[in-house]
């Protein structure tokens, strides 16, 4: 089969940590044609989605000890071609947040791609419904008390309510623009006015949850079931966990809480068409749903001595066997 991803500049991507990476050697591992792309590269002709593709050949990732290593020369790239991407069995959409307007459009491209023929994940429509932060809102039952607005007198009088909270801005990633916040801090109303660019965008703001210094455990879900999950501890003096930060990668089990709120956000993720999502447990709340380029493969496989990425793509083919019969 042949599997096209489109990623950031393939140089810029780190193969012991990127997920796309992951995914896209054990493509190539189980027999499979890699190609890459950039979102920038599409574009359609005829009513047809197109884009210059690059057939890819990587040197896998080889552990030592407790890291990933990789060569310096881990992949090499073939000569361009402008392709029909339904020439592919699948397309990877991994582009990193934010979701900007190009972004949005890159979906529409998506859109014009035959279904029957190519599998798109994440699907263009489930990319464009889900806001990262604000998709979580629909599982009342699993998220702390949460509220979105611009406005800071709605802000503070939620913060005091609750002793302490996270702002969160909607279309951050890896800890960006995450804020602790304090009725108390002297540089709230600062705070909020930077965040929210003077009351003109909305971001998110949660109560704080104690548990987070245990950590923030992300759970990698494939068509709605959990395939694996990595705790990520905060480390020094910083309160969040994400990895970009400094969390430290720690192994976990998933607890039957864990898994009760995998199967209230399941259903939803079929309907969008979110097949490869990671969501964001904190304690015993969902705090984030991320479906455009979910990392924690590399620290999952390392940590459990498992190949997520080999079951990401025996679903691919089993499911392309699927539509064909
Ligand atoms: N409600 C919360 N209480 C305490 N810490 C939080 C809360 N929400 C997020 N955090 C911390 O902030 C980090 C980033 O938050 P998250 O919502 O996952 O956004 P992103 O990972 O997209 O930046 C988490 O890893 C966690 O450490
Ligand atoms: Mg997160």
């Amino acid at each position: 089969m042949k599997f096209a991803f489109i990623i950031d500049p393939i140089a810029r991507l780190d193969p012991g940590h990127d997920t796309s990476v992951a995914i896209m050697e054990a493509a190539q591992g189980l027999g499979h044609e890699v190609y890459v792309t950039e979102a920038n590269q599409l574009g359609v002709v005829a009513g047809r989605a197109h884009s210059w593709l690059q057939l890819v050949t990587m040197k896998p990732v080889v552990q030592v000890g407790n890291s990933w290593q990789s060569a310096p020369d881990w992949y090499q790239l073939a000569q361009r071609q402008w392709q029909p991407l339904e020439e592919m069995d699948a397309v990877f959409m991994r582009t990193d947040p934010p979701v900007t307007v190009p972004y949005l459009y890159v979906t529409y491209i998506l859109d014009c791609i035959d279904k029957s023929k190519t599998q798109v994940i994440n699907s263009p429509i489930g990319l464009r419904t889900a806001n990262e932060k604000m998709y979580a809102l629909q599982f009342a039952d699993a998220i702390p008390e949460t509220i979105v607005s611009a406005d800071k007198q709605v802000i503070r009088e939620a913060v005091e309510r609750w002793g302490a909270g996270v702002l969160k801005p909607l279309g951050g990633k890896a800890g960006e623009g995450i804020l602790f916040l304090e009725g108390s801090d002297r540089n709230f109303n600062s705070i909020i006015e930077v965040s929210t660019h003077q009351g003109k965008e909305p971001v998110m703001v949660q109560t704080y949850l104690p548990a987070a210094k245990a950590g923030d455990k992300r759970v990698v879900m494939l068509n709605g079931e959990p395939i694996g999950a990595v705790n990520r501890v905060p480390t020094g003096k910083e309160f969040r966990g994400n990895m970009a930060v400094g969390g430290r990668s720690e192994k976990t089990e998933l607890t039957a809480r864990d898994l009760e709120i995998c199967q209230q956000v399941a259903p939803a993720l079929r309907r969008d068409g979110l097949i490869f999502v990671g969501i964001d447990i904190i304690g015993d709340y969902l705090t984030e749903v991320n479906v455009t380029s979910p990392t924690g493969i590399r620290e999952i496989d390392r940590l459990d001595g498992v190949r997520l990425g080999n079951q990401v793509v025996k679903w691919v083919v089993e499911s392309a066997q699927a539509q064909s019969q």
